[in-house]
């Protein structure tokens, strides 16, 4: 057996697998982004408002786990910060009841802000003030209110630094209407005052919905952008730019039908396909059909561990007994049909189903119908009967 550090020879690898480009994993940003012209045309018409100190329409980026929301919302902060524009981020958590990892992390963001403020526009902020150990807040009645005020301050540190801001919040289906509100009936405000402040919000397909139901004012500037999977050509996309651009290599037509038979236009599936026909390719110029057999066998290791993991955190009781129906159910089906196979009613079911929703495992494509979130999850459950 050869040393690889001492003995170059005997690899017969045609790329060097440590400038692999393809990122799997979680908010990992891709490469190239297949099929997302349209969100990230969204996204560069709020950045380029914000950048000629205009008020952008704000955007909820709203689609399944794995679909590419958190790195979507990284690389438009990136490309934002390349702009000039100042970003925040939060991440929404459902335990933060005193939105204190909130506020932190808009304060953290802020900072550079405050520090570069003069004492008279200082001396204008409501909420945010200079301490001798970093930024503090001043209490304004509540957690939602201070929230509500810090992004008042935010605007107004923005505005007399002649930037615009760009505020990003991930993981919205966590968030209480204790987060949410006061958050976008501010940055509504600062946007009437024509500030220019801008907010991007991702999360689960049913994030946000009940601000929408209840109709509340801000919710007119909220535009609505569901990311699903991708299509073909954005397989296709997602594939060939990274080998054609850091390779110069050409993807044949038959390797790209089968990283999309094979991932069902996952994109977290298209970066593991990626990047094991990466690491596999055995000529320099052209990727064919039996590097993407042997990828295939790599994928299909890494994506049963996933559909294990993801099975795992399924809740004991119900919640098991629906997964498996559904998955006999072929994995999207309507919500009756499922529960007669297991004789259990409506109401019965609704906090199993509940809690599938909430941890990402299932979606409602439209109502009453229920489906796995994830190409080729009810296979493997049918295939391997896991047990709860
Ligand atoms: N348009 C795309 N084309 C190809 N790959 C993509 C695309 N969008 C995202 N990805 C890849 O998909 C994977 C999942 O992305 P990401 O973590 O952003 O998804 P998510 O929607 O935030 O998931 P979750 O809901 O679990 O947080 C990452 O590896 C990312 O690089
Ligand atoms: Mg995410």
């Amino acid at each position: 057996m050869a040393n690889p550090f001492e003995d170059e020879a005997g690899d017969d690898r045609a790329l060097d697998p440590s400038i692999n480009p393809f990122r799997p994993g979680m908010g990992r940003v891709p490469p190239d982004f297949g099929g997302r012209e349209q969100p990230l045309l969204r996204a560069k018409v709020a950045v380029d408002q914000l950048v000629a100190g205009h008020t952008p329409e704000f955007v909820l980026y709203r689609g399944v786990r794995g679909v590419g929301k958190t790195a979507l919302l990284a690389y438009v902060r990136r490309q934002a910060r390349a702009r000039g524009l100042h970003t925040i981020h939060l991440e929404a958590d459902r335990e933060d009841e005193r939105l204190e990892a909130a506020r932190e992390s808009i304060l953290r963001d802020a900072s550079a802000l405050l520090a570069s403020a003069d004492e008279e526009i200082v001396d204008r902020l409501a909420t945010i003030r200079p301490g001798r150990d970093g930024p503090r807040l001043r209490d304004r009645g509540g957690p939602s209110a201070t929230l509500e005020s810090m992004v008042d301050d935010v605007a107004c540190l923005a505005e007399a630094a002649g930037r615009g801001v760009l505020l990003t919040v991930d993981e919205v289906h966590e968030a209480g209407d204790r987060l949410l509100k006061p958050l976008l009936r501010a940055a509504h405000r600062v946007a009437q005052d024509g500030r220019p402040l801008g907010v991007l919000l991702s999360g689960l397909p049913t994030a946000a919905e009940n601000l929408f139901d209840e109709g509340q004012t801000y919710t007119e500037r909220l535009a609505r952008v569901d990311l699903g999977l991708l299509e073909r050509d954005g397989t296709a996309e997602a594939v060939r730019r990274p080998f054609a651009r850091d390779a110069d290599l050409e993807v044949d037509d038959l390797v790209i039908d089968a990283v999309h038979d094979g991932s069902g236009g996952y994109p977290w599936f298209v970066q593991l396909w990626g990047e094991a026909l990466w690491d596999l390719a055995t000529e320099t110029d052209r990727l064919r059909l039996p590097v993407a057999r042997e990828a295939g066998e790599r994928v299909h290791l890494r994506v049963e561990d996933f559909y294990l993991s993801r099975w795992r955190r399924v809740p004991s009781g119900r919640a098991g007994l629906l997964v498996l129906a559904l998955a006999d159910a072929g994995g999207d089906a309507p919500i009756g049909d499922v529960l007669e196979r297991i004789e259990v009613t409506h109401q019965a079911i609704s906090p199993a189903r509940r809690a599938l929703l909430d941890l990402g495992l299932c979606w409602a494509p439209s109502r009453g119908r229920l489906a796995f979130s994830v190409p080729g999850f009810a296979d493997w459950v049918q295939r391997t009967r896991p047990e709860a």
